[in-house]
């Protein structure tokens, strides 16, 4: 694809005394207001060298680009050059980069190289819970980001399924559990147990004691605390495997906590060696007082192994597996201090490549009742959620179109449903706390999911309804007429088809798909704006071509981009 930048850079740079290609490219700007040029180029730094006022070299660079058929007009205006490009030939170039589904926003920026993504990652014998829904859904999200840019990516679940809470959960099951009650309904029972925990060790501490010791048993391979502790996992993983389908999400590797385990004496040995281990109160920590961070906690008193250790171990496993570029852990915020801990304690073990592991933190879901607490049971499941979006989603489905057939609502209503939910959290941005509200969540209309899904559904309707030739001949995209193509409303659209490759990448390197789900709002609007003022399916064939090419385009840019975010694209709707 044509990169304008790149070709104003190139006709900009012999005027501006000295300046290399590479720097003006940074300088060029993109107008927040369409009425100051598509593009422009602010002169202030080029005064020094000129010895000139800004306006003047201004007027002088404007003069120079004078002609060029790159653009319709180039204006001077105070220290800036506004540029108005050819909207034919942005057509053209838009239009045709996205005619072409399989390479459009693809790149092979990331060919060669490898990355990690640690998400989802939920606790075994707790529940599934809303809170999970950011970490799974960002994580695919940038998972297919990042696949789509060329990278090898790895997607690992690292299950949450050792740990002191098993002790807990062994000693509450112990107390008051039964294995029928279990079974009908895993989580929920175990949660319940899990609470009553809490509760009782208030009143009776040694429970707690009880329950360290049912660890220390699990660690040490005793038989009956195995067995429990596998059989309370294998029924969580069924759990959360069913609401993995529902969102359509997989992994390559559910390698949990507990696969590290026999890797811990290795790792503390090394920190021994490596005279990084020191005792404090009996236990084992890393100091890191000089780095203005608390101590890192590897080993108990008791000798019983920590979160930490665990994620050394993964981390040195991942290395060692993959040879990542990128090690990416997407995971609350509330761990952002413990995972600066952790990055700083393989940069003191030696490992250069501490820095390629990264952080990538999102803010807190919260119920407008308060904050979740899953010792306290208070808890809105995920599963349930996507649950009474499906069937919320039904019931608008069979109000809008009461002869749909069973079949074609449940099968819409899932996908446009749980695609709600997902564009939900993606539209913030992830660092934002938010407060869950189904209310917004299945709001059906303004810039949510079923909004642009919506628009999809749209476009394959005009297509349907296009005849052969027409569709044959837009999708080629050969000798067609582009300036039918240079309204307002078809030219803000194949702006946003121009820039959606450049806001992939970008989202990229921020670790932020919630770019891609704005501007695929933008296009969904541009896209039904276009619709609403001008007739598509016309009578002159050129202009008609046109425009379904136009309108092929914004359907493969609204699928693509959807399909980034992990969201199906509905035909119908
Ligand atoms: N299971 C953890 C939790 O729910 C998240 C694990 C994140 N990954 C990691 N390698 N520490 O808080």
């Amino acid at each position: 694809m044509t990169d304008f930048k790149e070709q104003i850079a190139r006709l900009i740079a012999p005027a501006a005394a000295g300046l290399t290609e590479e720097e003006v490219l940074g300088m060029i700007e993109i107008p927040q207001n369409p009425d100051m040029g598509d593009y422009a180029f602010p002169c202030f730094r080029l005064a020094k060298v000129l010895r000139k006022a800004p306006p003047l070299i201004a007027q002088d660079i404007a003069a120079a680009l004078e002609g060029e058929s790159l653009f319709t007009k180039v204006e001077p205006v105070k220290a800036y050059v506004n540029m108005f490009l050819d909207r034919a030939q942005a057509a053209e170039t838009a239009v045709l980069a996205a005619l072409d589904r399989e390479s459009y926003c693809r790149s092979d920026l990331g060919k060669g190289k490898t990355v990690v993504i640690d998400f989802s990652s939920p606790n075994i014998a707790k529940p599934f819970h809303i809170g999970h829904i950011r970490s799974t859904v960002i994580g695919n999200s940038l998972y297919k980001i990042f696949d789509t840019l060329g990278y090898h990516v790895v997607r690992t679940n690292h299950l949450g399924d050792y740990g002191t809470q098993f002790g807990k959960m062994i000693c509450a099951y112990r107390h008051w559990g039964s294995e029928e009650e279990v079974r009908k309904d895993p989580i929920r029972t175990l949660l319940s147990y899990y609470t009553r925990f809490h509760t009782e060790a208030e009143k009776d501490p040694e429970l707690n004691e009880e329950a360290r010791k049912a660890f220390y048993d699990l660690e040490h391979g005793g038989e009956e605390e195995v067995r429990l502790w596998k059989w309370f996992s294998e029924m969580s993983l069924k759990e959360f495997n069913r609401v993995y389908d529902l969102l359509g999400i997989s992994f390559d590797a559910y390698d949990g906590e507990s696969m590290y385990s026999p890797m811990l004496p290795g790792v503390i040995q090394e920190l021994q060696e490596k005279g990084l281990l020191k005792e404090s109160q009996g236990a084992g920590v890393v100091d890191l007082e000089p780095y203005d961070l608390p101590p890192a906690l590897i080993t108990k008193s008791d000798g019983t192994s920590l979160y930490c250790t665990r994620d050394l171990a993964t981390a040195e496993y991942r290395k060692k597996t993959y040879d990542f570029d990128l090690n990416i852990y997407v995971v609350a915020s509330q761990q952002t201090l413990y995972f600066r801990q952790l990055k700083k304690v393989l940069e003191l073990m030696g490992y250069e490549w501490a820095a390629d592991c990264v952080h990538v933190p999102f803010g807190m879901v919260s119920l407008k009742e308060g904050t979740m607490s899953t010792r306290k049971g208070r808890v809105v499941f995920l599963e349930d959620v996507l649950n009474q979006a499906i069937e919320k989603t039904k019931e608008i489905i069979r109000e809008k179109n009461p002869e749909a057939s069973e079949e074609d609502v449940a099968a819409t209503a899932r996908l446009v449903g749980v695609g709600a939910v997902m564009f939900n959290e993606l539209s913030n941005s992830k660092i934002k706390d938010y407060v869950f509200d189904w209310d917004h969540v299945l709001n059906f209309d303004g810039e949510t999911g079923p909004y642009v899904q919506y628009t999809h559904a749209r476009c394959q309707s005009v297509l349907r309804k296009a005849d052969e030739a027409t569709l044959a001949a837009a999708q080629a995209g050969k000798d067609l007429d582009w300036s039918q193509l240079s309204g307002e409303g078809a030219y803000t659209l194949t702006r946003l088809l121009y820039s959606l490759p450049e806001t992939v990448a970008d989202a990229a390197v921020k670790y932020e798909p919630s770019l891609i789900t704005r501007q695929l709002v933008d296009i969904a609007q541009a896209y039904n704006k276009f619709y609403h003022d001008e007739h598509i399916l016309v009578e002159d064939e050129k202009e008609r071509t046109a425009k379904v090419a136009l309108t092929i385009a914004a359907r493969n840019a609204i699928a693509k981009g959807l399909d980034l975010l992990g969201i199906q694209a509905p035909d119908r709707m």
